[in-house]
């Protein structure tokens, strides 16, 4: 009688191993087996970690196995079980593999293909065609679309993470309790000995100091010696943790009337403002989205205000970026004065605070939150309700959305929800962020996310005459690195564009993103449909720069660039000023958050900073969904590439007071996941 070996591995995470019953049944050709109970005596099957091997003798031949069933079913009590794979040694020698890398829950079965990756039309076979088609059934039902607020990107339909699919759900769901997280954050770095004095303003820039003393960070105690110098507010426009606002200005806005007398004691050149201009020395950072958002009124005690500023920016002659005037409003007029590095020295200080204050809010709200968060979120929900597990971009893209809707259905359960942790410290809460999202879905279009145009669109390519964009050199080494490699997986898959524009699996995943994601608004210019493998190459690589790079840029600066409070208030406390000469330090402090709110902050952006335990970073995929030779060796010459790309990067940030390091390929994880 045939016999097979049935190897089984499962999962190293806390709780993966099972004491439940496995049965095991297989699918051939030329017949099915009996079901088999996978048990060794005197020994404890499926523990965390273990690979076991059992003997399974079927009654006749199988012919080719097509699929693999397993079943779990309870001992005592319910007990979730992660499944790695199953490798199977057939009669004749071979050996095949069955990747799962999936938990079974309840009195669950799963039915595994072998690790091949198939498009539909490459399956010819009834019965692989039906497991293909009930897969996605199961799944469209499970990962449901749902509108959080009004205009948003749709979101995953689970009002908590215990919720969601045990699949996409985190190992521990402590790991990810924002509560908890921040709480612990402010007992680490001794901050909450300041709550009791939660609406107290600190006395002086020096005060904020306390509550940096435990913390030895090169960058954010650069940024805490330096803020208030003006290289380093140009400086955090092109290399801080919201990279992406500056643009080449080409003409002057109606509504920001500066003139050259206003700035001519900060050019160097001798030239007129126009002249400037029109040499491409002059930049511009509009914060028109602000522009009436509404302030949080969640705490009685405590206004709170934003403002909409314009900030004219100067490459001189060292080339290094500086502001020249700054108008706190979008409607110029006289209370509302363009503010100058020639007025008073707090006046021109207050003026800058105040951009730092607006750029921290489009950066945590749209830069962050939307752009990379929510954006990938939809890419996660589309690719689980339209792709099968054996098709070969569900299999590329699974580990780069990875505990995303997670951490998203997370952040809605505690902290971007009515009444969550948002509210607490920033400006823009109790609701404020969500008009700034909606707002925000106008200019969400698809080339935008593609990082070589969105960095030309703002002007900002030239590397000769902007030197020291390091977000955008290093970007563009890694958007190259993936696009390269998804292009070999495409190529490898899809041997024509016709197969590309046939793929009705790959046609529905891309709609999905359309008209769900992107609300089905042709503005976005999301594509509906994909007709050739280099438009094909292109989208997934927008999918994976997104979820790793774009997102590691920037949000793993966050501690870096926005613990030092006065360079990156979340909140203000009084009202822009409207005439020039009476700024006061006492009123800057003031103005800046209360002792309690900067706490909060710093617990914030230090634990949204971490990288998780077991991190997987770019290029990394220890789950092998893929077993074809030339998959894996585009995945090698992948990690090769990202290998040359962080020397590269560590070569040129030697010596740097300043390094620049986000975009280092071993620090970008492959998914957001924080
Ligand atoms: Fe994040």
């Amino acid at each position: 009688m045939p016999s097979y070996t049935v190897t089984v591995a499962t999962g190293s995470q806390w709780f993966a191993g099972t004491d439940d019953y496995i049965y095991l049944s297989l699918v051939g050709s030329a017949g099915c087996s009996e079901k088999h109970l996978l048990d060794k005596p005197f020994y404890n099957d499926f523990e965390r970690g273990a690979v076991d091997s059992y003997d399974v003798t079927v009654d006749e031949e199988l012919g080719d196995i097509q699929l693999v069933k397993i079943e779990k079913r309870k001992y005592w009590l319910h007990d979730d079980w992660y499944l790695k794979y199953i490798t199977l040694k057939t009669p004749c020698g071979d050996y095949i593999e069955f990747p799962c890398y999936r938990w079974i829950t309840g009195e669950g079965e799963i039915v595994l293909r072998d690790g091949r990756a198939k498009l539909a039309c490459d399956d010819q076979i009834h019965i692989l065609k039906q497991h293909r088609r009930k897969e996605l059934e199961t799944r469209q039902k499970q990962y449901r679309w749902m509108e959080w607020n009004p205009g948003f990107p749709l979101s995953i339909d689970a009002k908590y993470h215990k919720d969601l699919p045990r699949d996409i759900q985190f190992d521990s769901e402590k790991g990810v309790d924002f509560v908890l997280n921040y709480s612990k954050a402010m007992e680490n770095l001794f901050i909450n000995r300041f709550m009791h004095m939660f609406q107290s303003s600190w006395s002086d820039f020096a005060d904020f100091e306390k509550i940096f003393v435990k913390i030895s960070n090169t960058i954010s105690e650069r940024v805490m010696k330096h803020w208030q110098e003006d290289l380093m507010f140009g400086y955090q426009f092109l290399n801080g943790c919201n990279p992406v606002m500056i643009q080449r200005c080409t003409k002057l806005p109606e509504k920001f009337p500066v003139t050259t007398e206003m700035v001519e004691c900060s050019l160097e050149r001798n030239l007129t403002l126009e002249q400037e201009i029109e040499q491409g020395n002059i930049f511009i950072v509009d914060f028109e989205l602000l522009d009436g958002i509404d302030a949080n009124k969640t705490d009685p005690c405590t206004l709170q205000f934003l403002a909409a500023p314009i900030c004219l920016l100067y490459k001189n002659l060292a080339n290094k970026i500086v502001p020249i005037a700054i108008q706190l409003n979008q409607v110029p007029g006289d209370e509302n004065p363009i503010f100058l590095p020639s007025d008073a020295k707090y006046d021109w200080l207050l003026a800058k605070i105040w951009v730092r204050s607006s750029d921290f809010h489009v950066h945590q709200t749209i830069t962050h939150l939307l752009r990379t968060h929510l954006v990938s979120e939809v890419f996660g929900i589309a690719m689980y309700r339209q792709l099968p597990a054996v098709h070969p971009i569900f299999k590329l893209l699974v580990a780069h959305v990875r505990f995303t809707i997670a951490i998203n259905t997370k952040a809605r359960e505690q902290l971007i929800c009515e009444y969550g942790l948002f509210d607490k410290a920033n400006a823009t809460g109790g609701g404020g962020h969500v008009q700034m999202v909606q707002r925000a879905m106008q200019d969400l279009t698809y080339t935008s996310l593609c990082f070589p145009e969105a960095i030309k669109a703002r002007g900002m390519d030239s590397t000769e005459d902007i030197p020291y964009y390091f977000y955008r050199d290093d970007g563009l080494l890694v958007w190259e690195a993936i696009n390269t490699f998804t292009a070999e997986v495409v190529g490898i898959y899809y041997k024509s564009d016709q197969v590309v524009a046939e793929d009705q699996e790959l046609q529905d995943f891309v709609k999905d993103v359309y008209v769900y994601g992107m609300r089905g608004k042709k503005t976005s210019g999301f594509p509906k449909s994909i007709k050739t493998r280099e438009k094909l190459s292109e989208y997934l690589t927008v999918v994976i720069f997104t979820a790793s790079a774009q997102h590691a840029a920037v949000n793993f600066g966050q501690y870096d660039w926005c613990s030092w409070i006065p360079n990156a208030p979340p909140t203000m406390r009084a009202p822009p000023p409207t005439t020039k000469g009476v700024v006061t330090i006492e009123q800057i402090v003031d103005t800046l958050p209360d002792r309690g709110r900067s706490c909060w902050h710093l617990g914030a952006v230090w634990a949204l900073s971490q990288f998780q335990d077991n991190e997987l970073f770019l290029g990394m995929y220890p789950e092998e969904h893929f077993i074809e030779k030339p998959v894996k060796e585009a995945m090698a010459r992948f990690r090769k590439n990202l290998a040359a790309i962080v020397s590269v990067i560590a070569e040129r940030n030697k010596n740097k007071k300043l390094p620049y390091y986000y975009l280092s390929p071993d620090r970008i994880p492959n998914s957001v996941a924080i």
